[in-house]
């Protein structure tokens, strides 16, 4: 028998007991001619002392013993003495006085202390010794929460009638806005499967198939650029509903992840329970974004008719130009460096801004650059309606809406972040409602669908897709909390007549339709269900439920920021013969 007990697990209860543990050594300390050990395992640690009294073999074994060293260790638990206890330690009331140490296997000197701080270690080396990171309390915490939020997922959905099913891995491509990993077919040359995006069209086809209520927690594969909180693979708790309208879906999803914060993360609190629910407009107008961070104020304000007579060439001709002027109260922030004002004004072009302009209110007077040519009168006026008051810094983004949308919101995060106004513990959950229907790609002159190509239409706007696309609202929704949208979804397309429409506007041709989704088409014409659902992304809510800053650290072997596998080494080169085989020859 390797244990009787796992380390983590051992109490002052335990005291007197003879047990054997089998772990990792942690740390090792030396001290007066005792060893000492902390053991390890996934259950946590425990102190190990080991008996100067063994037998002269024993000592001289235990001598070499460096971390990381998978021990076996027979001995007795015992109370610690009063001053040596450790309250930091879950064990800190016990000891394990050895009597017998096994070397099970050595280790070499782990690249990284797998005791130490994750931030102080490259990423890269992180990644490619996964297994050592992965060994660490950070790392193991991570992986039990992300365990426990998917069995949470599935238990509560198997109550509420739900059933898993698994769908293909190889299969054709499910547009989601990305580019496919495509798979190259032996069998047939020149022809491929497509990774799904997304489980999309199979679980609608399982709605189409009468089971229901089905969910899965699926892999979804896209070829796009990487940021923190998106990986090339990653999964979705993809979830799909027959006979429903918007309100319920929203309710099932809203109940599910309301009953897993305390029995998850019971120091997390929710913001409000029931969610707030905001259209599109809504929050592009107040927070700059269509994923908010509701977690602070600093709402974005119109002070358009603040200035409408104003002299500020600036202003002026923004209003000319039917723009708009608004602008954001930064809290504690009147007395902001130059320096500090030049940077954020960097911030602010990256954003779309052409320049910055700001008042600071301050007990001498108003300050900043746009205090020169503002009168007395409007700063009166914009005090009153903003609420600005002595110490707030006044922010202007002057420009079509859309861009001072996008310049506020994105100055209203970098505030979060410096001044610290966001509570870490709140989950911030929102509903955003009522997207437009279609997206006008100005590049290639096109229309697009906001959302997916399989979204419904609200039907009182069914006649305005020839005359008016751009009015056409959907009824899709996304959930989004602290900053991130954390899952989306929609009532679905059920009609042949209205998809093929749909497909028509995005400028497929008849031929291209049924190519790709002539599957889909003839489904519908046997009888398909109403039927709606949505996927929250697993890893985005994993990391926000683990304070982590990026999805990788919720994620046992994730791709790094070029989007490799740095442990096995891939994507890399495969044999000749296996080309040969795939007919597959390079340029
Ligand atoms: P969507 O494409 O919005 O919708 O994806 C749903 C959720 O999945 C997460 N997500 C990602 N997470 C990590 N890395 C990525 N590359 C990535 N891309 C998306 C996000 C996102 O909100 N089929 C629809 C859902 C539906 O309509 O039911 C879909 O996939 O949290």
């Amino acid at each position: 028998m390797y244990r009787t007990h796992t380390c983590g697990e051992l109490r002052a209860s335990h005291a007197g007991q003879t047990i054997t543990l089998s772990g990792w050594v942690h740390r090792r300390r030396d001290h007066g001619g005792v060893a000492f050990f902390d053991l390890r395992d996934r259950s946590g640690l425990v102190q190990v002392t080991i008996n100067p009294d063994l037998p002269k073999e024993s000592l001289d074994l235990v001598n070499n013993v460096r971390m990381e060293w998978v021990l076996q260790i027979e001995g007795i638990v015992q109370l610690r003495p009063d001053g040596m206890k450790n309250p930091k330690m879950d064990t800190g009331e016990i000891e394990i006085i050895a009597r017998e140490v096994k070397i099970l296997n050595p280790s070499k000197t782990p690249p990284f202390m797998v005791s130490g701080d994750n931030d102080l270690v490259d990423e890269n080396t992180r990644l490619k010794y996964r297994y050592l990171d992965l060994r660490r309390e950070r790392m193991t915490r991570n992986m039990v929460l992300r365990h426990k939020v998917i069995k949470f997922m599935r238990d509560y959905l198997d109550e509420q009638g739900f059933i898993e099913i698994e769908t293909p891995i190889m299969f054709k491509a499910t547009p989601e806005g990305a580019r496919d990993y495509l798979v190259p077919s032996r069998v047939y040359p020149g022809q491929f499967y497509a990774l799904p995006q997304s489980p999309q069209q199979l679980k609608q086809l399982l709605m189409v198939a009468g089971m229901d209520k089905y969910f899965q927690i699926a892999r979804c594969f896209r070829d796009e650029d990487l940021r923190g909180d998106r990986q090339p693979e990653f999964t979705q708790l993809d979830l799909e509903m027959s006979f429903v309208h918007r309100d319920d879906v929203l309710a099932l999803v809203e109940d599910l992840f309301t009953k897993m914060l305390p029995a998850v993360t019971p120091h997390k609190k929710l913001l409000s329970s029931p969610w707030p629910k905001f259209s599109y407009r809504e929050v592009l107008e107040r927070f700059g974004s269509d994923k908010p961070d509701l977690r602070f104020g600093m709402e974005l304000m119109d002070v358009s008719d603040v200035f409408a007579k104003s002299e500020f060439r600036v202003f002026q001709s923004t209003l000319e130009a039917g723009g708009v002027i608004k602008c954001i109260i930064a809290p504690r922030s009147a007395d902001m460096s130059r320096k500090e004002v030049d940077a954020l004004t960097e911030v602010a072009k990256t954003l779309g801004a052409k320049g910055m302009p700001t008042l600071a209110i301050t007990a001498e007077g108003v300050k900043g650059s746009a205090s020169k040519f503002v009168t007395a009168e409007e700063v009166e006026s914009l005090k009153s309606k903003t609420g600005a008051g002595v110490g707030d810094l006044i922010i202007f983004a002057t420009d079509e809406r859309k861009v001072a949308n996008k310049v506020l919101g994105g100055l209203r995060l970098w505030f979060r972040d410096k001044l610290d106004l966001a509570d870490k513990d709140m989950m911030a959950f929102a509903w955003i409602v009522d997207f437009p229907f279609f997206a006008y790609n100005e590049e290639n002159k096109a229309w697009e669908s906001e959302h997916h190509p399989f979204t419904m239409p609200k039907m009182e706007d069914l006649d305005k897709f020839d005359t008016d696309p751009g009015a056409v609202a959907s009824d899709a929704y996304d959930m989004v909390c602290n900053g991130y949208e954390t899952a989306s979804g929609s009532i679905r397309i059920h009609r042949r007549d209205i998809q093929m429409k749909m497909f028509q506007m995005l400028g497929m041709s008849d031929e291209e339709i049924q190519a790709k989704f002539g599957h889909m088409l003839e489904a519908f014409e046997y009888g398909a269900p109403p039927h709606g659902g949505m996927a929250p992304g697993i890893d985005r809510l994993v990391m926000l439920l683990a304070d982590e800053p990026n999805i990788r650290e919720v994620i046992a072997f994730p791709k790094n920021q070029a989007g490799r596998d740095v442990m096995a080494d891939a994507p890399s080169e495969v044999e000749p013969k296996q080309l040969k085989e795939l007919h597959i020859k390079f340029e």
